[in-house]
């Protein structure tokens, strides 16, 4: 019974708990799970060890946890990013600086999106944090790499061999309606998610029931 109750529990954790890792390019530090609902998984300071990143065409590499999901990257080219704030639009404060459209996906496993950042007009050699935003529907997760763009520097050979290729559309899905990008907020405004709760409580409440057969 009590290995029936774990199992359930864990597996429901499980659920509530699904993520996404950044693979390519290099985030700014190893993986932390509880942080990823919050601003550049949890790291708030640029890193001394940028990746050399080509300006124009390139692909973001990563791994999904979830079945369905959205995605979309906004960038910043302060030297040391440490909010959204940062990554506000410089043509209009009221946006965010978006550099991938968000657009919806399917499947689990390892993919890589096409970016160019060249065709934002961002210049060769600038320094810019992407923040690569990921919605799997059980909230919105943030992971952020530091990089120098240069129009000489190629993906590494070999990063995309196990990944899918997934293609962009240009007509983006919009983030569910329960998350809106607010004028005045600094970050990606996110509705709390009861869903996580309420199964957790569900699954203890069944585990103390199966505990007392
Ligand atoms: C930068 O260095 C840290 C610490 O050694 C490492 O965890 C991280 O992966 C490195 N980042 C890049 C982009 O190489
Ligand atoms: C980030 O930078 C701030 C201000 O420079 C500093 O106080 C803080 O300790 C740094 N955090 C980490 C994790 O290094
Ligand atoms: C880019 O950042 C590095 C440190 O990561 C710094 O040494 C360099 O001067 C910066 N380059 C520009 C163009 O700001
Ligand atoms: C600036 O961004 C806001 C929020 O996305 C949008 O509503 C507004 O139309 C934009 N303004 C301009 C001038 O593009
Ligand atoms: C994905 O695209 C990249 C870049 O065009 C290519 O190098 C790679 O082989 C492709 N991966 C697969 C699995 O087809």
């Amino acid at each position: 019974m009590r290995l029936v109750f774990l199992t359930l529990i864990s597996s429901l954790v499980a659920l509530v708990h699904a993520h996404f890792q950044l693979q390519y390019p290099i985030p700014r530090g190893p993986f932390v799970e509880d942080s990823e609902p919050t601003f550049c998984d949890g790291y708030a300071n640029v890193t001394a060890n940028r990746t050399v990143f080509p300006l124009n065409s390139a692909f973001i590499e990563l791994n999904s946890e979830h079945t369905s999901w959205i995605i979309g990257v906004i960038i910043s080219t302060a030297q040391d990013p440490t909010s959204f704030n940062d990554f506000h639009d410089p043509k209009n404060s009221s946006a965010f600086y978006q550099v991938m459209p968000f657009n919806q996906q399917s499947g689990e496993g390892l993919f890589c999106l096409p970016i160019n950042l060249g065709s934002f007009g961002i210049a060769d050699g600038t320094n810019a944090t992407i923040q690569v935003i990921f919605d799997g529907s059980d909230g919105i997760l943030y992971q952020c790499a530091d990089l120098t763009l240069s129009s000489s520097a190629t993906v590494p050979t070999g990063t995309a061999s196990g990944c899918k290729n997934l293609t962009v559309t240009s007509t983006a899905a919009a983030l569910p309606t329960s998350t809106t990008f607010a004028s005045s907020a600094n970050a990606p405004q996110v509705s709390i998610n009861m869903m996580g709760p309420v199964m957790l409580f569900g699954s203890m409440v069944l585990g103390m029931v199966l505990a007392f057969l």
